[in-house]
């Protein structure tokens, strides 16, 4: 061959690759068995959604709002058989097995979704919002066809404090939209600490009167130990919870609330100081860290755990609790009367079973009322008892021992998923409590290896990130925090390995041209993977 013929075939080879991948859909997390085909749906001026099968009437509105909302299409929902040409068709397949998973095709003339239930459809619809705001041309979009889509984790979650800054019901909306726009399905809703109880209380009114209000807040590290003197609180009443719940569950997500016991426990205590062994009275937690006032083990304590769990439980409908169960100081326990006496009673031969015992009760409490608890690692310290689900915090190591257990885990190790950790090391980044998870780590974050056994990878429910909301005081500074990371633990959580071997290179491509997505819902995402390098460790 002349060098000039292969000149032309090497420039050939090389448009043709780049072609493939521009064409390849900005898709997050990237779907299974996608094939991208030729030509494009173009949507006519007003498009019909129409469902043959009244249990997707929700889903229909959704698509509809979702279309105007992300790319000023209009759309309108109907309940019909009849297929329209160039429409949106939403249907029922039964041969879909798994509940989570849908095919989605679009030809020239139709587009279609298929599901077996109102949540793989949902799920659908997600991929399709984002195809059609992320397409060059928002009035048309490329033909391809996804088979089988379907997460391999069945717990993907996103959590949010609230104690340390409270959010206003408008943006955890927001937040939920943001989840459910990722398929994210657990909301791990952080509702007390030390710095602020969030959350009404029909039968204990000062948990909010006085728990959710703190005289001022630690400014900058908690080395300097400064601190504003500007009064700061907030809580949502049961009624803001109910809607809350209700719009969480319209996106198929499922809100876990957690009550953090019986340590990050100060802000109950100043409004009952009954709850603790002291009695003394103490004031709304104003700095970082841990505090040392925690929940007695006393008869009182447990009955206000009823009470709270029996208003809890009409509030959130969902499976579990959390019953926090981390960072739990036991001096005061260690100097108590009480507890000494109780320890000799039941036979507990330091303050480790102390706590174990007393998380046992709880969690029996939880189960009277029909939910299941879920806590942080340290539950599980000289515990053979608790039947919890384990959030493993400290690393993968408990959440490994637990699975070999046969407990359920959930993996939410600090190196992989804190996104209050920094994210980059640029000297522009804003004050954050410490740690660097930059997000190529997130995303080759795997929540099941190859060092747990066959056997017990079952017991992986999956993984969530965690938001914590010490340096965090709006909802621009969590957004920018959680995204695009959430991004790459989306990809984690519901990606296949097979689909997902490209890599971190293929994803930054992807999230590069998925920016548009973001824009229009107009989240303030971290921008750290468009400047050279930045990122990288
Ligand atoms: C935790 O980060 N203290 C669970």
């Amino acid at each position: 061959m002349s060098i000039k013929r292969f000149y032309w075939l090497f420039l050939l080879v090389i448009v043709f690759a780049n072609v493939g991948s521009a064409q390849k859909p900005a898709l997050i997390p990237y779907p299974n068995n996608l094939v991208t085909k030729a030509g494009s749906f173009d949507f006519l001026t007003l498009t019909a959604v129409s469902y043959s099968n009244i249990e997707f009437k929700n889903e229909a509105s959704y698509l509809v709002s979702g279309l105007l909302d992300l790319a000023n299409l209009k759309a309108y929902s109907c309940f019909s058989k009849k297929i329209k040409s160039r429409s949106i068709v939403l249907k029922k397949d039964l041969k879909i097995k798994h509940t989570e998973a849908y095919s989605l095709t679009i030809t020239n003339n139709q587009i279609t979704i298929k599901a077996a239930s109102p949540k793989g459809l949902f799920y659908g619809i997600q991929t399709l919002l984002q195809l059609v705001a992320n397409a060059p041309n928002k009035l048309s979009v490329q033909c391809l066809s996804i088979d089988n889509d379907h997460p391999q984790f069945a717990w993907r979650g996103m959590h949010l404090d609230c104690s340390r800054h409270f959010f206003k019901p408008e943006f955890i909306k927001k937040y939920i939209d943001l989840m459910a726009a990722y398929k994210f399905n657990y909301f791990h809703w952080h509702l007390t600490d030390d710095q602020g109880w969030r959350i009404e209380i029909k039968k204990y009114p000062k948990l909010t009167q006085i728990g959710a209000y703190r005289a001022g807040t630690m400014k900058g590290h908690y080395t300097a130990q400064q601190f504003d003197s500007i009064p700061y609180g907030g809580f949502y009443t049961q009624s803001e919870i109910r809607e809350i719940v209700a719009y969480a569950q319209n996106r198929h997500i499922e809100i876990v609330p957690e009550i953090d016991m019986p340590g990050h426990a100060r802000a109950a205590i100043a409004a009952y100081p009954e709850l603790s062994c002291t009695g003394n009275q103490v004031s709304v937690g104003m700095k970082w860290g841990i505090e040392k006032e925690v929940l007695c083990p006393s008869p009182f304590t447990f009955q206000f755990i009823d009470d709270l769990f029996a208003e809890l439980t009409q509030l959130f409908p969902g499976t579990y609790i959390h019953i926090g169960g981390d960072e739990v100081l036991k001096d005061e326990w260690n100097a108590s009367f009480f507890c000494k006496e109780l320890m000799q009673k039941e036979q507990l031969k330091d303050a480790i079973e102390l706590q174990a015992f007393f998380m046992n009760k709880i969690e029996k409490i939880a189960n009277k009322y029909h939910k299941k608890a879920i806590g942080w690692d340290e539950i599980m310290e000289k515990n053979s008892q608790t039947n919890a689900t384990i959030m493993s915090w400290r690393g993968m190591e408990a959440g490994i021992e637990a699975a070999k257990n046969k407990h359920a885990v959930i993996m939410t190790p600090i190196d992989f998923c804190y996104f209050d950790h920094y994210q980059s090391k640029n000297a522009t980044e804003p004050l954050a409590i410490g740690g660097f998870t930059p997000l190529e780590q997130v995303y080759e974050f795997n929540p099941c290896p190859d060092s747990i056994a066959e056997p017990d990878k079952k017991y992986i429910l999956g993984a969530q990130g965690n938001v914590w909301t010490e340096y965090l005081q709006t909802p621009e500074m969590v957004e920018y925090m959680a995204v695009p990371r959430l991004c790459a633990l989306s990809e984690v959580l519901w990606t296949s390995h097979a689909t997902k071997k490209l890599g971190y290179s293929d994803f930054k491509i992807r999230l590069i041209a998925h920016q548009p997505y973001l824009n229009k819902k107009q989240i303030h995402y971290a921008k750290t993977f468009l400047i050279n390098e930045a990122d990288k460790k």
